[in-house]
């Protein structure tokens, strides 16, 4: 599975298997968060609440395995000192912003589940 997941892409890009794969179900997380507010539009809160806890989930599994772990190893090590540097500062400002976005989206699935209460 390691293995695979260093393999070379298949978007033809310098990019590794994991990436492109990342970028392919993020997409997919997209989609499904576009069609779930369609569905809440339509008056439709059932398929809503399943689409959308569905592709937060998916987002959660994703942003720990994928994107956490590999900061942790690769950027976190450059942190303070290389942060001038684009590759560290992109990810550092990306995982800043995904940081706060994060909570918020797994609150609304916990209350839209009745698995905490409002506030
Ligand atoms: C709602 C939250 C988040 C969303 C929607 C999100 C979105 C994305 C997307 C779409 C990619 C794929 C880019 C590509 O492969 O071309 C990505 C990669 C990445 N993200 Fe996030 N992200 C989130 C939170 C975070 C957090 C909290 C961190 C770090 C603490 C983080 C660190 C990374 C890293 C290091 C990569 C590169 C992974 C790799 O190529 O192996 N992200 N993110």
């Amino acid at each position: 599975m390691t293995e695979l997941l260093h393999q070379p892409g298949f978007f033809g890009t310098a990019a590794t298997f994991a990436a492109d794969a990342t970028l392919t179900v993020m997409l997919i997380v997209g989609l499904l968060l576009t069609i779930g507010a369609g569905l809440a539009h339509l008056h439709r809160y059932t398929a809503h609440l399943l689409v959308q806890t569905t592709a937060a989930s998916l987002n959660v599994i994703l942003v720990i395995w994928m994107m956490i772990l590999p900061y942790r190893d690769f950027v976190l090590p450059g942190i303070p000192d290389r942060v001038g540097e684009r590759f560290y500062a992109v990810t550092t400002l990306h995982a800043v912003i995904g940081a706060i976005a994060l909570p918020f989206g797994m609150f609304v699935v916990l209350r839209g589940n009745e698995l905490v209460l409002g506030v």
